[in-house]
């Protein structure tokens, strides 16, 4: 397998708002920060990768604004390849993301320049598809462009179909794995028309390999991770720490589960690694600044 991640994806700008609770609908608060920092389900997952140590190159935009700056700091500073990532007359991703006491964070995104991530885009990026040893994928790009980067792919397709968007069901089955949470697993079971009564995470991911993936990587926050194929259903431990700001984490474990992967671990090796770069990162605040790189001493099980 080429050795190469190819992430087609979002970059955003994070606005963070600390907040003591989130408001209740109709509610106005006070928060407080306000400061910009690095984002993007995709950014943020190929940061993570690269920082793992992996060979990352990115397909994606931004705008020609002061966000951008920004935005591609940490793309920049892990090594990330930026040939194909384009800087459009548009605005960048912006992310506003209200964080509380807890550390639990609410997220909306304004696509900005993500979404010209489209179907001509990504196949004018044809070349570096066919040459990944993986394609990252999540939810933040035009779904045309979802199922044209899946068109192009030779090597192997991970999906985290984070926000969960209506895409192509033959290009979203091509994901080996699909890697969502218990929400998101739910919602993907609906798109397929394979929805279940139960929400226990062992069901839910019997029921997306029943649907048609050939595997599946389900993360539980604090409670771990499962990894589930022909094979079974295996539970991944995380360790237990004092979360601070969750945002990001999701990310972390998909950008380092795939680093892991392309240097050949098992899918449960992968996931094992992964789930303690994702309690990594939960510790401090932000997305990518809170990313462990490969030298940094991981909490344990
Ligand atoms: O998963 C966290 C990310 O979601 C943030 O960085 C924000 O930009 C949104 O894309």
């Amino acid at each position: 397998m080429n050795n190469r991640i190819v992430v087609v994806g979002s970059i955003n700008a994070d606005l963070n708002v600390l907040v003591d609770r989130h408001p209740a609908p109709g509610e106005t608060i006070l928060g407080s920060g306000g400061n910009i920092t690095a984002g993007g389900k995709g950014a943020n997952q190929a940061v993570a990768a690269a920082l793992q140590g992996a060979d990352v190159a990115f397909i994606g935009a931004v705008g020609n604004d002061p966000y951008a700056q920004p935005a591609l700091e940490f793309l920049r500073s892990s090594g990330v390849d930026l040939s194909a990532v384009t800087e459009a007359d548009e605005t960048t991703g912006l992310a506003v993301i209200t964080v509380s006491k807890d550390g639990e964070n609410n997220i909306v995104v304004i696509p900005g320049a993500n979404a010209l991530v489209n179907c001509d885009y990504v196949s004018s990026h044809s070349d570096l598809l066919a040459h990944a040893g993986i394609v990252l994928l999540q939810g933040e790009i035009p779904a045309d462009g979802f199922k044209e980067a899946v068109h192009h792919t030779m090597g192997r397709v991970v999906v985290n179909l984070a926000p969960v968007i209506e895409v192509e069901k033959s290009a979203l089955l091509e994901a080996d794995p699909i890697i969502a949470n218990e929400h998101e697993a739910g919602l993907i079971l609906d798109q397929l028309d394979a929805s279940i009564d139960s929400t226990d995470p062992h069901d839910l991911a019997q029921a997306l390999l029943d649907a048609g993936f050939a595997s599946v990587v389900m993360t539980l926050g604090s409670a771990g991770a499962l990894v589930a194929d022909s094979t079974g259903i295996t539970d991944i431990a995380t360790p237990k720490v004092q979360a601070v700001d969750t945002t990001g984490a999701g990310d972390a474990f998909a950008g380092a589960f795939c680093a892991r992967l392309i240097k050949g671990d098992s899918l449960v090796d992968a996931a094992q690694h992964a789930a303690r770069v994702g309690a990594f990162s939960v510790q401090t605040a932000g997305a990518q600044a809170s990313y462990p790189d490969a030298g940094a001493t991981l909490p344990t099980v």
